[in-house]
Formats: C-alpha cells, sequence, structure tokens
C-alpha cells in the first residue's frame, strides 16, 4: 500500500471535508514552553531538550470529521512543536493509545476503515456484530492488546487530564555517540479522568478545545515530557508490541501549555511530523513510522490544495 492509496481508502471510507487533514481534522493550536528536567543530559545531546524552549501544541480528536463528537470514545491527539526562530525542528505526535493497534500501515487503514462513521452506540454494535472488524479481529492477532486497551477506556474529560503516547521508538545519541532507545509519553500533570457519560450528555458536542481555553484563563496546563527507555531486546520495529510497564521511565521536561496561539489558523496549515527530529533524536527501524511522513505530505497536499 502505498501512501496514496492508504489516503484514498481514508476518504473513501470516511468522507472528510476537503480542506481537512485526513485524521485529526478538528482541533487548535496553543502557545507553550518545554522547561526541561536536567535529568536527560546524558542520554541525548538535543539542545532543544535540555534548554527551555518555545513550543506550539495542536490537541485534536482524532475523527477524519470535522464536525467530530467529543462526547464519544475515540481518538484524541497531542502534537508538540519545538520552535527555534520560530520555525520547528521536532515535532511529537501522539495520541490516547497506550500501544498501536496495528504493526503494519494496512492494518491501520483496515481498522479506520472497520470503524468509520461510528457514534458511541453504533461503535457497541461495530465492535459486537460488525463483520468488518470482526474478519479485522481475525487476520490481526497483534492487534488485540491494543484494541482491548483502548476499548476499556471511556471518552477523555479533558485535553488537560489525558495521556498521549507516542508509540514508536526512538533513539537518544549523546556527545559520545551512544545510542538508546527510547518511547516518549505525555503525561498530564492533572492525572487522567474520563469523562461522566451522564456529565457529558450535558456538554456541547465539540467542548474539548473550548474547555482547555478557560483552564488556560486561569494559568497555564502542563504535561510531563516522559521517556521509557528500552533494555536490550526490546522491539524497536513494532508499534503494537509494548515494553514491560517497569522499563525505567525518566521526566525530559515540562510541556507548559499557556493560551490559544493568536496564530492558531496559520498553524493548522502547517504538518506536524513525527519524523521531522532534530540532531539528538533520530528513528528507529518501525516500519509503521517510517510510513507515516508520506500519508502526512499526501493530506496536507490535498487539504492546502
Ligand atoms: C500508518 C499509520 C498512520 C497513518 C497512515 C496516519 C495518518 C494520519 C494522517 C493522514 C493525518 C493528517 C496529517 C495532516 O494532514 O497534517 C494524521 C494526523 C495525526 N496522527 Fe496519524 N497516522 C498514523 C499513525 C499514527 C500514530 C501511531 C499516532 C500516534 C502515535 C498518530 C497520531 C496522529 C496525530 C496526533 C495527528 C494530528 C497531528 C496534527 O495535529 O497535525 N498517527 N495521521
Amino acid at each position: 500500500m502505498t501512501a496514496t492509496q492508504a489516503i484514498d481508502r481514508i476518504e473513501a471510507a470516511a468522507h472528510p471535508r476537503p480542506q481537512d487533514r485526513r485524521l485529526h481534522a478538528h482541533g487548535a493550536n496553543y502557545d507553550a514552553k518545554f522547561v526541561p528536567s536536567g535529568q536527560i543530559g546524558h542520554l541525548t545531546n538535543a539542545r532543544h531538550l535540555t534548554e527551555e524552549t518555545a513550543l506550539v501544541v495542536r490537541l485534536s480528536n482524532g475523527s477524519p470529521q470535522y464536525d467530530s463528537d467529543d462526547r464519544t470514545r475515540g481518538i484524541r491527539g497531542m502534537a508538540v512543536k519545538f520552535l527555534a526562530d520560530g520555525k520547528g525542528i521536532h515535532d511529537l505526535v501522539a495520541a490516547n493509545f497506550r500501544v498501536f493497534p496495528s504493526s503494519t500501515p494496512e492494518g491501520f487503514i483496515e481498522l479506520v476503515e472497520a470503524l468509520a462513521g461510528s457514534t458511541e452506540d453504533t461503535l457497541k454494535a461495530k465492535l459486537t456484530t460488525g463483520r468488518k472488524f470482526a474478519s479485522f479481529l481475525i487476520d490481526h492477532k497483534e492487534s488485540h492488546a491494543g484494541i482491548k486497551a483502548f476499548l476499556s477506556r471511556k471518552a477523555p474529560a479533558s485535553y488537560a487530564t489525558t495521556r498521549f503516547d507516542g508509540l514508536h521508538a526512538f533513539i537518544f545519541v549523546n556527545d559520545a555517540g551512544e545510542r538508546r532507545a527510547f518511547r516518549y509519553r505525555l503525561v498530564p500533570q492533572l492525572g487522567e479522568v474520563d469523562l461522566d457519560s451522564a456529565y457529558g450528555a450535558s456538554l456541547d458536542k465539540q467542548f474539548l478545545n473550548a474547555e482547555l481555553e478557560r483552564r488556560l484563563q486561569a494559568g497555564p496546563v502542563s504535561f510531563t515530557l516522559a521517556v521509557q527507555l528500552a533494555e536490550p531486546g526490546d522491539a524497536t520495529h513494532d508499534p503494537s508490541i509494548a515494553w514491560p510497564e517497569h522499563r525505567q521511565l525518566l521526566p525530559a521536561g515540562e510541556i507548559r501549555i499557556i493560551g490559544l496561539s493568536p496564530e492558531s489558523d496559520a498553524w493548522e496549515r502547517q504538518v506536524y511530523d513525527p519524523m521531522r527530529l532534530a540532531p539528538g533524536v533520530e528513528a528507529s527501524d518501525d516500519t509503521v513510522l517510517a510510513f507515516r511522513p508520506h500519508a502526512y505530505s499526501v493530506s496536507a497536499e490535498r487539504r492546502l490544495g
């Protein structure tokens, strides 16, 4: 499957608006800054991770539909762009999965097709009796853990109380040229809170960005950028295989979201690319990671006309 075919298939299954991202269509961009913890300098010579750095952060609903329902269980995304002189030098692109539900791009697109257009009620039906989903599960044993973990969660109550994981392995490189594989996660300092469904019924369909903006009027909202370090033998090539939870986890620093960016509309036109990496961080041998920038480029070419 090529990246063009992947985007064709998302479009055929979900009919996103031409001007929107083919996934994560609805979102907004926030000004933020990175405050380093001082605890990863021995692992990487990436200056932007060891010095205070300006950021822009996009928080989004993962649906290809711009009018997606935030009260429904589903994917939410957090993308972070480290800036130097106002330009992106390194992006983190994470979602509220704990482990990716597929070991291949094709498997992921099949899942998007099987679940396209679901509401909370139709999602239940698709998961229990849907033929496409049933045949996906038969063909993709590697997806069971990721899907099970995901389905045990309700919709998040707030972007400020959602954990987002980067899922792929990356490689830190330090001044001595030593290499260490890691995965990152963005952990909300307020803790994780799911949406109570009775309360959710009283909320606007698209409450998440507005709710965050109300919180930001009272002060910044922070996430810890935490890195999970691999031990020899941990799989780096496959985002559907979780590493043991007891692997060492280090705080790289704090991502402090300050307010809606006055340039949010301009940032909306940009791409947050999980392979935009600065010196000190390299890509692993993960083939899903290698595929993503091509799909994001096709999506961007189409949405920007
Ligand atoms: C083969 C696998 C994947 C494909 C084909 C895919 C496809 C896409 C596409 C087409 C977009 C819209 C890009 C744009 O127009 O700028 C997107 C956005 C996004 N994806 Fe993926 N994706 C994949 C894997 C993942 C994974 C593993 C994660 C999380 C770790 C993820 C999280 C996100 C997020 C957060 C966004 C929104 C970025 C933004 O705010 O601009 N995706 N994806």
